[in-house]
């Protein structure tokens, strides 16, 4: 049930739901940060990356010979040379194999084929001109639809055994039960949609410096990575380096959004180079090549099925996918879930059958599927699901909130079994959106959009209440590439009471050195600009699975709070020595232990520390640190209610958002501030897919969108103005009821943008309309005119 949190901690403190600053923030806003592109190691090397120029071609011959006589040219690396040392091919997250350098066929522009060594950057770039590919062009197959038609061209010939473009097939959910459902059904409410191809677009491209000994054998690499730790082994397998070796440091980074999470060609070449070369070699990406090259998110396209009873109430839902792969399979997703966890595209509904079937196809794009700010999928999932039951409450001529109030799994139903497996922990979605209402005025709206407008411009008031499942594992069920997703958290108070923190997951900007050190200050009283929190080298931080899918809290966070209780638990031994005391006698307030009923009888945690060093009992360890290994027992399931109001303009499409209401269930926040901007990003970024973003391609395979001016990324000046507000519904099995957030508002959002166009123009007889709800698109739609899309 819903509650309000107080903090338990002065302010000064920083424990649980304190807004404190950002640690962080004061070398970042003074240009002191340390990104990847800082890196300066004596006698570095440049790479540069040669890239198909076309999207399908079989390769004739390179010819490399004018590249390595340029002045500065080190070595000029092609996929045959690599393949001599067996690393030609790589493998992918998704159990695929993807060409680190092309030897056979290109099968995407922007497909890696040589890379330039040398002395200087742009010495590297220029002789990228001095390498000549003869193609044998293909035809290129830029679509799913057209991929699976019976003749069309193999993408994939090397593979043995592959006949077709199929990547995967996949199925959830009761097919029968679900087939029941439809059979009583009084009313059946379909829609087609396509989530269209978007990029996660971080200011700062990916890159790697790659620094071998050739002495030791020894290999850092420093790395723009999320999961540094799953990097690093990843990297022993496909190198075949002896693991503890490697290490892997991933420095400041600006912005991931799931874009950092796989392992790119360039790292291995890098990396492969450095080895062969005796020298550290870095190479860092270009926008245009992060744009067509790494990996992309969303390109499902959806077909979906609500049955209905004529009372309102929603019976079962059907769905089936068909996705854009891209040449290689290489989504970053759980292993058993071939089409990520789009099966909770049961949203917040209580209904008793589901069944879901996907299928991916390759195509002659670029690799990806990574989650972009998502749980692997649920954006695309809870999109699907909150356009369909708005078009469902207008089919039955409800108004959209009665339907979503109506249907709403019941906070007494909690923890609920959804129809395709999972267990939501806790939620109160009436009130949420109860409290959305409330706030945008959502009844004087309705009046006001009945009002004649005097430019005769069109209001519409869309909704998206959504739940997202945030926290991957438990290690039961969730692996990546076979490593299970656990996480970790190894804390060490120094005699003087200060402390160190150190994490297996990895900041791109969300503020973990700030939250991970409020938890600490929450469960231990130290300050939390005492508790230095470390992240990103794998020799000094403790394994874990990498920070994406808004798992850092719900999985680092609790093994933070749980490490934290193991060593109060030792700490309150020691204060009893120090107190003469039992420690069953102690009594605990945030930062200190005092004897029961003599408060002013007690010592402070740093008196403790000190003691742990110079002060302990006989037969007591020595030290006051601990490592914990976190295996959540759940995911943990945020959730929120969104309602924007638009306005149309029918004359040319275009439309503004008037107001836009956000109410965010996170659990319990940690830092408030930081949970807002991590939502106003969140509604942002939703905000750009549905009113402006995408990446698209020629009937040839050339990506459009390969740069700023194309891929249109949203700033302060386009963005709407958001208001925001909170319930807290803790997560029962989360030892501080915190929840996931740092995506919630990217899942959720673009469906209430998109709901609130489609509401304005629904009488009109619009029924849909793909993101990017783009001005001639909406023309279109009004007019009943076929546009370009
Ligand atoms: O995994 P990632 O850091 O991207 O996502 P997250 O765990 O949802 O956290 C994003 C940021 O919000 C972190 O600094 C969290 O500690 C903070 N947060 C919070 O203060 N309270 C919550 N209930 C959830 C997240």
């Amino acid at each position: 049930m819903t509650t309000t949190h107080q903090p338990a901690t002065p302010f000064e403190m920083g424990g649980i739901g304190h807004s404190v600053r950002r640690k962080e923030d004061d070398r970042f806003i003074q240009g002191a940060g340390r990104y990847l592109d800082d890196i300066q190691l004596p006698g570095m090397l440049h790479m540069a990356i040669l890239r198909s120029p076309i999207a399908h071609g079989r390769i004739l011959s390179i010819d490399t010979s004018e590249a390595e006589a340029t002045d500065g040219v080190v070595a000029v690396v092609t996929g045959e040379m690599l393949a001599a040392h067996g690393l030609a091919w790589m493998p992918t997250l998704s159990g695929d194999t993807q060409a680190v350098l092309a030897t056979d066929k290109v099968r995407y522009q922007g497909q890696e084929v040589a890379a330039v060594i040398a002395t200087d950057p742009y010495v590297a770039r220029d002789a990228l001109s001095g390498i000549f590919v003869d193609y044998e062009e293909l035809p290129a197959i830029t679509s799913p639809q057209q991929a699976l038609e019976p003749g069309a061209v193999l993408i994939r010939d090397e593979k043995e055994g592959q006949t077709d473009n199929v990547a995967y097939t996949w199925e959830a959910g009761d097919k029968a039960a679900t087939d029941e459902a439809f059979a009583k059904a009084d009313l059946v409410v379909t829609l087609d949609t396509h989530y269209p191809r978007s990029h996660p677009a971080p200011l700062e491209t990916c890159g790697v410096v790659a620094d071998v000994n050739p002495a030791t054998g020894e290999a850092t690499i420093y790395l723009t990575s999320q999961a540094p730790h799953a990097h690093r082994t990843l990297f022993a397998i496909v190198a075949g380096l002896p693991e503890e070796k490697i290490r892997v440091v991933s420095p400041d980074i600006g912005g991931g959004f799931g874009n950092k999470v796989p392992i790119y060609p360039g790292y291995v070449v890098a990396t492969a180079a450095s080895l062969l070369i005796g020298k550290p070699v870095k190479w860092v990406e270009s926008r245009s090549e992060n744009l067509i090259s790494t990996g992309f998110a969303r390109d499902f396209h959806m077909h979906g099925e609500l049955a209905l009873t004529a009372d309102g109430r929603i019976l079962g839902l059907r769905a089936s996918i068909l996705s854009d792969q891209g040449a290689f399979y290489a989504d970053a997703q759980p292993t058993r879930f071939r089409a990520g966890l789009f099966h909770i595209c049961t949203g917040s509904y209580d209904f008793g059958a589901a069944h879901v079937t996907a299928k991916g196809a390759f195509t002659n794009k670029a690799p990806g599927g990574v989650a972009y700010r998502c749980s692997f999928r649920v954006t695309e999932a809870s999109y699907l699901i909150e356009r369909l039951v708005q078009n469902a409450a207008y089919e039955l001529g409800m108004d959209p909130a009665e339907f979503r109030l109506k249907n709403f799994i019941r906070p007494e139903q909690f923890p609920y079994l959804s129809p395709t497996g999972f267990v939501y922990d806790s939620g109160d979605y009436h009130t949420a959106l109860r409290k959305a209402m409330e706030m945008i005025d959502y009844e004087g709206w309705r009046r006001r959009q009945q009002e004649p407008h005097p430019e005769g411009k069109l209001i519409g008031i869309g909704i998206a209440s959504f739940t997202e499942v945030v926290g991957a594992g438990n290690s039961r069920t969730y692996d990546i590439a076979g490593l299970k997703m656990i996480d970790s958290a190894e804390l060490r108070i120094h005699p003087t009471g200060k402390a160190i923190l150190k994490l297996g997951v990895k900041s791109q900007g969300q503020g973990h050195e700030t939250t991970f050190a409020q938890i600490v200050a929450e469960e231990l009283g130290i300050p939390f600009e005492d508790v230095k929190v470390q992240e990103g080298d794998t020799d000094n931080t403790p394994y874990g699975l990498g920070t994406y899918a808004s798992r850092s809290t719900p999985v680092a966070g609790a093994a933070t709070a749980v490490v934290a209780r193991q060593i109060r638990e030792k700490a309150r031994k020691l204060a009893a020595h120090l107190l003469e005391a039992s420690p069953d006698d102690l009594e605990w307030e945030p930062g200190r232990f005092f004897v029961r009923g003599v408060p002013d009888k007690g010592v402070t945690i740093q008196e403790v520390a000190f003691a742990a060093y110079t002060n302990f009992p006989e037969g007591m360890e020595a030290g006051l640190e601990g490592v914990h290994y976190y295996d959540p027992p759940n995911m943990t399931y945020p959730f929120g209610s969104y309602i924007v109001v638009v306005e149309i303009d029918p004359e040319d499409g275009t439309w503004k958002v008037l107001d836009m209401v956000a109410v965010d269930d996170c659990g319990v926040r940690i830092n408030p501030m930081i949970v807002e901007g991590q939502i106003t990003g969140g509604l942002t970024e939703g905000f750009a897919k549905a009113n402006m973003q995408w990446i698209t391609f020629d009937e040839n395979g050339n990506c459009i969108g390969s740069n700023f001016l194309d891929y249109l990324v949203p700033t302060a000046w386009e963005a709407p103005r958001f208001r925001l507000g909170e319930t807290v519904t803790p997560s029962p099995h989360h030892p501080i009821g915190a929840k996931g957030v740092g995506e919630s508002a990217t899942v959720g959002s673009p469906a209430a943008y998109v709901n609130a166009v489609i509401d304005a123009l629904w009488s009109k007889g619009v029924r849909n309309i793909d993101m990017p709800v783009l001005p001639h698109r909406v023309w279109g739609a009004l007019n009943g005119v076929e546009v370009a899309p």
